[in-house]
């Protein structure tokens, strides 16, 4: 075989999938024909390690200082390759919840994290917190989360059986400073969750 027939005929590695995604926008169109398996980070029996929570300004989250009733988006598990670490899958809504869901504490207990991936068709939901909102929202077709617990309560999402009516969750752990850390991760329905797909409620 010639090395440009080699160069043909060479899998798609998840890395060009993930490009080719960007450059097309069309992965609802053929969603049934792909095997979506072989390209999320979360295989079922994969445990991952302890890495702090790094905000996009580069910081390392702190509970003494982030605010109360406030998100940002936060990446894992990061590879330090920018086309992996900008994917879908890899994202979570880092949350501090308002004063009135308990968030006024320093401790972890104030905050959450969940995969942004929607539990219905995937699109990106996010958390609002202005008044009379205060929960997690997707824009595609209006399924909404309970950021205390991360089950949809409205929408599709929250018609689905469990556990793919709640969302995947890390969990932390601080230093003596309160900087903050993702603690070690287990993928499957009864730990952390499948992002894209759900988690049990324990
Ligand atoms: S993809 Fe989120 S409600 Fe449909």
């Amino acid at each position: 075989m010639s090395e440009q027939d080699s160069k043909k005929t060479k899998p798609l590695s998840r890395r060009d999938f993930l490009k080719l995604l960007g450059a097309g926008g069309t992965a609802v169109a053929f969603a049934p024909f792909v095997p979506w398996g072989n390209f999320m980070p979360n295989p079922s029996t994969a445990s991952l390690e302890k890495a702090p929570v790094i905000l996009p300004d580069g910081t390392q989250a702190n509970l003494k200082t982030f605010p109360i009733n406030h998100a940002e988006v936060i990446t894992y598990p990061k590879t330090g390759d920018r086309v992996l670490d900008g994917e879908a899958f890899r994202k979570w809504q880092f949350i501090r919840l308002p004063e009135e869901l308990g968030g006024t504490k320093d401790d972890i207990s104030s905050f959450r994290a969940y995969s942004m991936i929607c539990l219905h068709l995937w699109c990106l939901w996010k958390y609002w917190p202005q008044e009379g909102r205060k929960r997690g929202e997707c824009p595609c077709h209006g399924s909404m989360y309970n950021p205390v617990t991360g089950t949809a309560f409205a929408g599709p999402a929250s018609l689905q059986a469990p556990p793919s009516n709640t969302l995947p969750q890390l969990n932390f752990e601080t230093d003596t400073d309160g900087f903050m850390y993702i603690s070690p991760v287990t993928w499957g329905v009864n730990a952390n969750g499948v992002v894209g797909y759900g988690r049990f409620v324990k």
